[in-house]
């Protein structure tokens, strides 16, 4: 295998706060390593449109405190053809980048490891996702920040929920994973939380309701997973239908929840998986994904990572159940 000179990088799918912590120490680690790196811009759309561009360690100065991602991201419905892999390829080899570092989430290092596959090219994964949703990883880039947004927006509303005594149904992103729903909940003392992998056949609202909340407490915070059929809105229109004595309020997060400054512990772990990164390249690893778990960083196979069964702690569920009465 011929010796790795050149890396690119590149940010794809949703934004994270994170991601410019990890394009930063991408670039710091390959340049200290006596790599060249080369930014590309707008995600695998860039990388078929040929925009690229050399980076120096000023490139990346002041960077680690922002949301977002400087290299700009896309959800790229080109690289999902065959065409535009081979654009992406022929751009690669006329930029003289033998390795590719992705960050994203599980459609973007879905998108690298088929490109990996079919070009026998070198890809690396960094997990850039507010869901928390990549396998093999205790937490992903913007997991944490995105965690402490919900919190104090919850917080908030919390405020206005006890002045009213209603029920506020509040729906937080996370794609099809309840991470951020789950953790937001307890962090923020709701009372509910209505997620994807609670899928026993007790209908979570009825569970909710029988529960009798509302005997001890004037007001409730309910966090919903986004969901296409059954969101916050499905929630409160049938608590209008099927208890009409209570007073229901909906807040929809939305994407104010993917920005802002990145929490420390987000910066951490970028930092460290993209120094990880570049000592994959170094040790000759191919097709991973760079996580960090039980505080150690890891190598896991592209393939693993891209999994849809991330273990769920239910007992989270437990701590929820027990906590809000
Ligand atoms: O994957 C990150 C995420 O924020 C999901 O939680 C959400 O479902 C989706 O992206 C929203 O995507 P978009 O910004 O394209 O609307």
């Amino acid at each position: 295998m011929a010796r790795i000179k050149t890396i690119g990088i590149l940010t794809s799918g949703g934004d994270a706060p994170g991601m410019n912590a990890a394009i930063r120490a991408v670039t710091r680690a390959g340049i200290f390593n006596g790599f060249t790196i080369k930014a590309i811009y707008r995600g695998f759309d860039g990388l078929i449109s040929g925009h690229v561009k050399p980076f120096t360690t000023e490139n990346v100065s002041g960077i680690i405190g922002q949301g977002g991602t400087i290299l700009k991201t896309a959800r790229s419905k080109a690289f999902m053809t065959e065409e535009g892999r081979q654009k992406a390829y022929d751009n690669l080899i006329k930029e003289g980048i033998d390795a590719l570092i992705v960050i994203g989430g599980n459609g973007s290092l879905t998108g690298a490891m088929t490109f990996a596959k079919e070009y026998d090219f070198c890809c690396i994964g960094l997990p850039g996702t507010i869901d928390n949703d990549l396998y093999g990883t205790d937490n992903t880039i913007g997991y944490d920040t995105t965690l402490n947004t919900i919190m104090e927006c919850v917080d908030r509303i919390r405020d206005t929920a006890q002045s009213h005594e209603r029920i506020f149904f509040i729906e937080v992103m996370g794609r099809d994973a309840g991470f951020l729903a789950q953790n937001s909940a307890i962090a923020s003392g709701a009372e509910a939380a209505i997620i994807p992998e609670d899928s026993t056949d007790v209908d979570q609202l009825s569970r909710f309701m029988e529960r009798g909340i509302r005997k001890s407490k004037k007001s409730c915070i309910v966090i919903v997973s986004e969901s296409p059929k059954c969101g916050a809105m499905y929630y409160s229109e049938r608590v209008k239908n099927e208890f009409p004595n209570f007073d229901v309020r909906v807040t929809i997060l939305g994407h104010l929840q993917r920005g802002g400054r990145p929490s420390a512990r987000d910066r951490i772990i970028a930092s460290r998986m993209g120094v990880g990164a570049v000592e994959a390249l170094i040790q000759g690893q191919r097709n991973i994904m760079v996580g960090v778990r039980n505080n150690e960083v890891v190598y896991v196979p592209l393939s693993e990572a891209i999994r849809s069964d991330k273990p769920f702690d239910m007992k989270l569920i437990k701590v929820l159940d027990e906590l809000s009465i």
